[in-house]
């Protein structure tokens, strides 16, 4: 059974803000032009929308989050609660873009069959997610803290990290055309403590246990990694890896 995470906006803005900021990246590899049609897939917040906006496009964001969309909506942004798997929208949009979104989608086939039929011929797919390695200390040490008191972590776990190849069979197999496709390791420095970036992210892995021993088991693993990533002066970094690639609807079925 999957728990919905909860995304509560003004924690997530704590905890959370530098996904939108290093997902500049992604926006100048879609090169948005003015007056294109795009889709936010996994908008969020809207932070990263926004800027599509100010580069004069028309902008719909999409999220499976009330509380996410609300907040893009005070942002001015025309964010739907719609979930990623079952996509409505048809030969509407010159381009989908999706930044750390797409890990949280664990039936990827679905999304992109959605992706694709939203797509106008000759559309371009631009995306950064995690990619296979991506916080896998944290991870393989969240799954431990689980196995100990004997929860088994796989079925909670929301996250689906693929690797290039995987990922490039599923875009090929929906009749996308991989036009590029990175792994790009990335170690984030991260703005409070790991037990803080836990409580944010990782949310479905502790809802078996009783809520009193969810925060004992995010400090646990943050203790567990203290050696590894924390620098001793106040910074944890995360083992992030990403994924980023762009796909082109064919021009001609
Ligand atoms: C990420 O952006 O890589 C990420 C987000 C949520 C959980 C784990 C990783």
């Amino acid at each position: 059974m999957n728990h919905r995470q909860a995304w509560d906006p003004d924690r997530y803005a704590r905890n959370a803000r530098f996904v939108a900021e290093l997902g500049m990246p992604v926006v100048d590899l879609l090169a948005p032009k003015p007056g294109e049609k795009i889709l936010d897939l996994g908008c969020g917040d809207g932070a990263l929308t926004e800027k599509l906006v100010h580069f004069g496009c028309r902008v719909v964001g999409v999220d499976a989050s009330a509380e996410q969309v609300r907040a893009a909506r005070a942002r001015g942004i025309d964010a739907r609660v719609i979930d990623a798997h079952q996509l409505p929208f048809r030969n509407q949009f010159d381009a989908v873009f999706s930044n750390a979104a797409l890990h949280w989608m664990r039936r990827a086939d679905e999304v992109l069959a959605g992706v694709f039929l939203a797509l106008k011929a000759g559309g371009r797919f631009v995306a950064e997610c995690g990619a296979s390695g991506n916080v896998a200390r944290i991870e393989a040490a969240l799954c431990a803290a689980l196995a100990r008191r004997g929860v088994d972590a796989d079925p909670v776990n929301p996250w689906y990290f693929p690797t290039p190849d995987e990922y490039r069979l599923k875009l090929i197999g929906q009749g996308f055309r991989v036009v590029r496709m990175d792994v790009i390791p990335r170690p984030t420095a991260l703005p409070g403590d790991l037990a803080g970036w836990l409580e944010t992210f990782a949310e479905a892995f502790v809802a078996p246990l009783p809520p009193s021993q969810r925060r004992e088991i995010f400090l646990e693993v943050q203790e567990s990694l203290r050696g590894e990533l924390y620098d001793g002066s106040g910074t944890w970094t995360a083992d992030y890896v990403r994924l980023r690639f762009a796909a082109e609807k064919p021009k001609t079925p």
